[in-house]
């Protein structure tokens, strides 16, 4: 949500700030800009809409700065416009300043800057920021590191900022108040931007900024300081990433690309955490799953809730499942935006798991932050045991949870979260199998078997892309035009996977759509159904089958065209109830969701591109949403 980047070393910053920001663009892209210093003169230029705005602009305005500031933004305060775009400036046009985040009590430092006489340009809350800053510096012999120290010290929220000075044109100053900026070391140049994508072409080296620390950031060199004033000692870490995973890699979009990554996610998590020396025959004395968790975590848990948002909540639906029907453990499920301001009574030896792709999301944050402060003050018994589900586990849900599941699925850039999804889905079942085998709640011979089908799972998830991808797209022609609405429906381990169908398709498609249990047809929204409402259901053989066909039949005789995902084995049968069916391999229904999705997945996408709609940066989304 909103992207910053900024540079200050020997190169021209501008071409280092603009490919930044075309690596952040995923977080925002309402509008763009990006402020330099050359001869002692602040030059920044904005443009609204997509980046490649912004490079026309800079073409025709070519500077040799060495040090600049840039910021892809999604809209919170103020519409989508030029004069809202960042960064913003002082009067003077020396200071300029780009902000992820919100600045909370903005509007009483407004009126308080008006009744100064400060003319503000912009409708945004980051706009008194730089005012601020310029105040301070006037009225005082304030440092520029003093001046932005003290203007924090106003402001209430959430937020990141970076900020350049044209009469201190060696110092960039960078500030993280509960939104994520980290900095790049490169040999005399450096770097920060709210998120390592953005660093990978010129660095590895990488530090977070934690909550509550400045940095003044020079050719010399890097500073870093509490809000109040004290040095901090802190070292940068080295990424084992590359640039290449942030490519597209000839595929036509990020999110078609991430779908075919799943098979090699699935393969590289299975192959962290299941353990090959495991033989259910030989009755090994340790478990099957290789979670690295510690066993004191193991024997105190009476009862596990989870936060999380959109697709990631979807995860954890699957994983409230698991935990239930796998290891016998009371689970509850919330959206991080409800719990945080509606908690659960505190009980005893609870784990509370946060998931998330991004590893920023406020809400997931706040949640577990609020989880984690609520407890401390008990006794041992009731405090926090955190543990986060994320491909992302150098971000600040990693910095905050005790425990961690790196799902392995690396980072994600199209909007729509695919491989993620599916990486934090087997982390559940990594954990409800490793609970049930320390509490015994299922059989060795169960553990086996359910294991041996998450063997197969990268090869079924490559037939199914082989054997439906083509099929998918032809049928995805047919709800172009006038389709409005889609239902999806299932039950049981599948009703989130309709849940996950209906999202990516309102996403990327813009097209309404809705999830139901199956079974909840009847008690209201069957009344939506007519001939104009495709109804997707997904049918994978097991326990509920019957029941899915069932409730589709209900909807067939209102006249829906009904279109089913179930196993290939089950064609012949689902065809007399479906109008058009979509085939995964055959699968235990315990392992079924990992597979069901793959279709709705590609059945969005498919929608989306032949509408000719920008798949990987929806209008009005973005990638990591960092603020409430
Ligand atoms: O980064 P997170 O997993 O915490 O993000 C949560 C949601 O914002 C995210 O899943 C969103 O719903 C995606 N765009 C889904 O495709």
């Amino acid at each position: 949500m909103c992207g910053i980047v900024g540079y200050i070393g020997t190169q021209t910053a501008t071409e280092i700030l603009v490919s930044g920001l075309e690596r952040l663009a995923y977080r925002g892209y309402d509008s763009a800009g990006v402020a330099t210093i050359s001869e002692g003169k602040l030059n920044c230029i904005r443009a609204k809409g997509k980046l490649h705005n912004l490079r026309e602009k800079l073409e025709r305005d070519v500077t040799h700065a060495q040090i600049g500031i840039g910021h892809t933004r999604w809209a919170t305060h103020g519409k989508p416009e030029e004069h809202n775009a960042h960064p913003h400036l002082d009067s003077n046009t020396k200071i300029a300043v780009v902000q992820n985040g919100i600045v909370e009590n903005y509007r009483e430092l407004r009126e308080e800057l008006k009744n100064k006489g400060v003319e503000f340009r912009s409708e945004t809350d980051t706009e008194v920021i730089p005012h601020l800053i310029s105040q301070y510096l006037t009225d005082s012999t304030l440092t520029f590191l003093d001046a932005v120290q003290k203007t924090i010290s106003r402001l209430e929220g959430a937020f990141a900022i970076a900020v350049i000075n044209a009469d201190n044109p060696y110092e960039l100053i960078v500030a993280r108040q509960q939104a994520p900026i980290t900095l790049g070391f490169g040999q005399g140049e450096f770097f920060c931007a709210s998120d390592v994508t953005a660093l990978l072409p010129h660095t590895r080296a990488v530090l977070s900024l934690e909550n509550g620390e400045i940095a003044r950031m020079s050719p010399l060199g890097v500073e870093i300081y509490t809000f109040t004033g004290q040095r901090v000692s802190r070292f940068p870490r080295t990424l084992d990433w590359n640039p290449g995973q942030v490519e597209k890699q000839g595929f036509r979009h990020y999110m078609l690309k991430e779908i075919h990554e799943q098979p090699g996610v699935v393969r590289s998590s299975l192959e962290t955490y299941l353990n090959p020396n495991w033989h259910a025959d030989e009755n090994p004395d340790f478990s099957p799953i290789n979670l690295g968790l510690s066993s004191q975590l193991y024997d105190n848990i009476d009862y596990i809730q989870i936060v999380a948002c959109g697709t990631s909540w979807h995860a954890g639906l699957i994983g409230k499942y698991l935990l239930e029907q796998l290891a016998g453990i009371p689970t509850t499920i919330d959206y991080a935006s409800e719990y945080r301001y509606s908690p659960k009574p505190v009980i005893p030896h609870t784990l509370t798991i946060g998931v998330t792709q991004s590893g920023e999301t406020a809400d997931t944050i706040a949640a577990l932050e609020m989880e984690q402060a609520r407890r401390s003050k008990l006794e041992s018994k009731f405090q926090a045991q955190l543990l986060a589900i994320t491909n992302r586990p150098e971000s600040t849900i990693g910095q905050l949870c005790n425990h961690i599941i790196n799902t392995q699925a690396g980072i994600e850039i199209g909007v729509a979260a695919t491989k993620t999804f599916i990486a934090q889905v087997l982390g559940f079942y990594y954990l409800a199998l490793d609970l049930a085998y320390h509490r015994k709640t299922l059989s060795n011979e169960r553990l086996t078997e359910i294991i041996d089908g998450l063997r197969h799972i990268p090869d079924s998830i490559e037939k199914t892309l082989e054997t439906q991808d083509h099929a998918i797209e032809e049928l995805a022609h047919e709800f172009t035009q006038e389709t409005e609405d889609f239902i999806f429906i299932g039950r049981g381990i599948n009703f989130p996977i309709a849940l996950e169908g209906a999202l990516k398709l309102k996403e990327i498609s813009y097209i309404h759509a809705e999830a139901y249990p199956a079974g909840e047809m009847k008690h209201g929204p069957i009344a939506l159904l007519d001939h104009k409402v495709p109804v997707v259901a997904v049918a994978m053989p097991g326990s509920v089958y019957e029941k899915v066909i069932s409730n589709a039949q209900e909807a067939k005789a209102r006249d829906a065209r009904l279109i089913g995902v179930t196993s290939a084995m089950n064609v012949q049968e689902a065809a007399h109830t479906f109008n058009d069916v979509l085939t995964v391999p055959e699968v235990e229904e315990l392992l079924s969701p990992i597979l069901a999705v793959i279709p709705l997945q590609l059945l969005s996408y498919h929608i989306a591109v032949i509408k000719g709609l920008d798949v990987d940066q929806p209008r009005n989304l973005a990638k990591s949403v960092t603020v409430e």
